[in-house]
């Protein structure tokens, strides 16, 4: 670190550098911080900064860093900081003096801005590809399913039949934004930074379109003190991140639900289950319980990340190293659990003869007989409370809607004639063809729109 201490008389104390090193978990933006010293030093040589040959032998270095790294050979060291100096400093031992040219034109503040950006760009896209595959992993159980009518439940009580199929659904569209929210993100990512210096820009005649080209950005940032000090776009993923998890807590819900003794309406795969150490008949659902709780830690990153920039004054300030550990976890975390939650919901058996007997009673109907009611000329709101008093009197005599006489029925409403009979659970599904509905036609329709959706997006 002698190049950075050259001011001061002491080195710094121990318990400084542990303080403030990063290269701990930095190290992991190694390969985009090679991508932007590379095509760095082409612009240099290009804009005849520094010669042809220097820059040549700049990038070969980088190159062998990067090798070495890859194959484990590297030593990464905690005095030198953070992963740009430690690359910096093994690029002057392998290539000497020459190696102190690459950082003409350029500071740790745009270096770091522009390898973040290119950091979260790719992980970005990949979180949109990993989303990809568990939105096909519902698509697929929903079509293996199609026939399977539950009940549709608000307040976790039954309400109405619907489709399994459509109720997984939900969890497409859901995931479907999550989608939109990273594509978003990735705009706002997709901006150069390298160009601005520390604070004010460079004296330098560089070429910032060069380097956005070669970066594969599609914009270069427009004010200097702007691209080194916000990270938004950390935030930016963190929020995606959190409502996309957010999501998957409630899958993750309804799948711990669903796999219960007292619902029995899925089993996990042995494969994506646990065990418990004491109780040998149990088979638990702990990925979906510890996505649940990982939840809470996505949710925290960003409010970290959120409280660390509040107030910060511009340009850059060292706080904004804050941003890198809680990002990285944050991405970890969303990504294992979306590529797990694929393999366990691709692999969920459905207990269809449970899910059957949940519909014996048929007052789950009732919407459907105040509906009919209403189609004979009542007002809903006396319907509503007709066939209130009706599923009372049922369930007083112990009696399903479909045991119920006529003269019974007609005792709530005159109404009510023999036709009552025809309203079944099929007829309720059917009945519900609206766009948006559980019918099986709308399911159906909404299957394949979902499918299109997927296969667009492999071309
Ligand atoms: N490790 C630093 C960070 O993560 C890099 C930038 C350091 N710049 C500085 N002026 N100390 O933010």
């Amino acid at each position: 670190m002698s190049h950075i201490r050259g001011r001061f008389e002491k080195e710094a104390d121990k318990s400084v550098l542990e303080y403030t090193e990063s290269v701990r978990y930095d190290w992991r933006l190694y390969r985009q911080d090679i991508a932007g010293s590379i095509a760095h030093a082409k612009m240099l040589a290009r804009q005849h900064i520094i010669e042809e040959g220097d820059a040549k032998d700049i990038i070969r270095g980088l190159e062998a860093i990067r090798d070495e790294i890859e194959e484990g050979q590297f030593h990464f060291d905690t005095k030198l900081e953070d992963i740009h100096m430690n690359i910096e400093s093994s690029l002057i031992d392998k290539i000497g003096m020459l190696g102190k040219k690459l950082h003409t034109a350029r500071s740790r503040n745009d270096q770091v801005a522009l390898d973040l950006r290119l950091y979260v760009k790719e992980k970005t896209s990949q979180s949109i590809s990993k989303l990809r595959e568990l939105q096909s992993a519902l698509v697929s159980l929903a079509e293996k399913n199609k026939e399977v009518i539950m009940p549709g439940y608000t307040h976790l009580q039954p309400a109405q039949p619907v489709l399994f199929a459509h109720h997984l659904l939900a969890y497409f569209e859901m995931l479907q934004r999550d989608i939109d929210r990273f594509r978003d993100c990735l705009k706002r990512v997709d901006v150069m930074p390298l160009g601005s210096g520390a604070v004010a820009g460079v004296t330098y005649n560089i070429d910032r379109e060069f380097l956005a080209r070669e970066l594969g950005f599609s914009q270069i940032s427009l004010n200097s003190m702007d691209a080194v000090s916000d990270r938004d776009f950390v935030l930016d993923y963190e929020t995606a991140a959190s409502i996309c998890m957010m999501h998957l807590s409630r899958l993750a819900e309804e799948i711990i639900v669903w796999s219960s003794q007292e619902f029995g309406y899925i089993e996990l795969d042995d494969a994506y289950a646990t065990g418990s150490s004491i109780m040998p008949q149990k088979k638990n659902p702990d990925i979906a319980e510890l996505a649940r709780g990982k939840t809470g830690r996505i949710y925290g990153r960003l409010m970290a990340m959120l409280t660390t920039m509040k107030a910060l004054p511009l340009s850059y300030n060292r706080d904004l190293q804050e941003d890198k550990e809680g990002l990285f976890d944050s991405i970890d975390t969303l990504l294992s659990t979306v590529e797990v939650f694929s393999g366990m919901v691709s692999t969920i058996i459905v207990r269809r003869d449970n899910i059957n007997k949940t519909l014996k009673s048929d007052y789950i109907l009732a919407t459907d007989l105040a509906d009919y009611l209403v189609r004979k000329g009542e007002a809903f709101r006396s319907a509503h409370s007709a066939v209130a008093s009706l599923v009372a009197f049922a369930e007083k005599m112990g009696k399903l809607f479909s045991e119920l006489s006529i003269e019974e029925y007609q005792r709530f409403s005159p109404l009510f004639k023999n036709d009552v009979y025809s309203i079944t659970i099929d007829t309720s599904l059917a009945a519900r063809n609206g766009i948006g509905g559980t019918a099986p036609t709308q399911v159906e329709r909404s299957l394949k729109a979902a499918k299109r959706v997927l296969d667009e997006d492999k071309r």
